[in-house]
């Protein structure tokens, strides 16, 4: 089976408004001929506005970083599901290791708003990955086991359907030191298997994404992964021309 390639583009809390319109510009023209693979970028709440102006009527989709997993109410600071779809998302982050870790989020806050983000029709994004110490002491595929699971468990494989998972290291992510084709390959490989114990037809079609220090000039060869199923970029994002580039790995 073939499985279309996907670029998420992640720009964490960077941008202005003067700033992203040119980065905008030049992306929705760069990418406008390469129609073999998706395209999405997830920028700061406060540009959903700006990017869906900018990008609906393009290739390129628009999400968000986070959200809530309650509905409404007196919450204050907090995004609701629905305001996102309100803005044209069509995907949201969910438990990426910036939350997990500096906004004390758990798999269990992390797998709620996985499936809030499913019922308002939005494609969660679910973020794993092992830390440099975990990796060390071979705990690599418990760790990422269990942030697989915590979706799995609760809400079923069925779920996965209509999700994108994210292999993000986090000794790669904002660092120079991006897995290596075959150290990404061996973990997408794990999370394909475990999935296929469960359902073997949704273990192939589900996407895959790979992040930590992706750039244009390493791409093509973690693409060539036959598990690696495309990208989840921070730096890179930011920057036109190495986004693009990455886009067009992914082509
Ligand atoms: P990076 O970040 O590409 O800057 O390493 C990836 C991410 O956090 O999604």
């Amino acid at each position: 089976m073939m499985r279309r390639k996907l670029v998420v583009g992640n720009w964490k809390m960077h941008g202005s408004t003067a700033g992203n319109r040119v980065l905008l510009e030049k992306i929705v023209n760069g990418v406008r001929d390469y129609r073999n693979a998706d395209y999405v970028v997830c920028v700061p709440y406060p540009y959903l506005y700006q990017a869906q102006s900018l990008l609906q009527g393009s290739n390129v989709m628009w999400g968000a970083q986070n959200l809530c997993a309650t509905k409404d109410g007196a919450l204050t600071g907090a995004v609701s599901p629905a305001m996102l779809v309100d803005f044209g998302c069509t995907h949201v982050l969910v438990g990426h290791s910036e939350r997990r870790l500096q906004f004390h989020e758990t798999d269990d806050t992390a797998a709620a708003r996985f499936h809030a983000a499913q019922e308002a029709g939005l494609i969660p994004i679910l973020c794993m990955g092992e830390s440099r110490e975990e990796r060390d002491s071979d705990w690599t595929e418990f760790i990422v086991g269990r942030q697989l699971d915590s979706v799995m468990r609760r809400y079923g494989v069925e779920v996965l359907r209509r999700a994108v998972l994210a292999y993000e290291p986090l000794w790669a992510v904002g660092s120079d030191n991006p897995a290596t084709p075959d150290q990404a390959e061996e973990v997408h490989q794990f999370i394909r298997n475990r999935i296929a114990r469960c359902d073997p037809e949704i273990a192939r079609q589900v996407r895959i994404l790979y992040g930590g220090s992706l750039t244009a000039a390493n791409a093509a060869a973690m693409f060539a992964m036959p598990n690696v199923d495309g990208g989840l970029v921070g730096r890179a994002s930011i920057k036109a021309e190495e986004f693009i580039g990455i886009c067009r790995a992914a082509n």
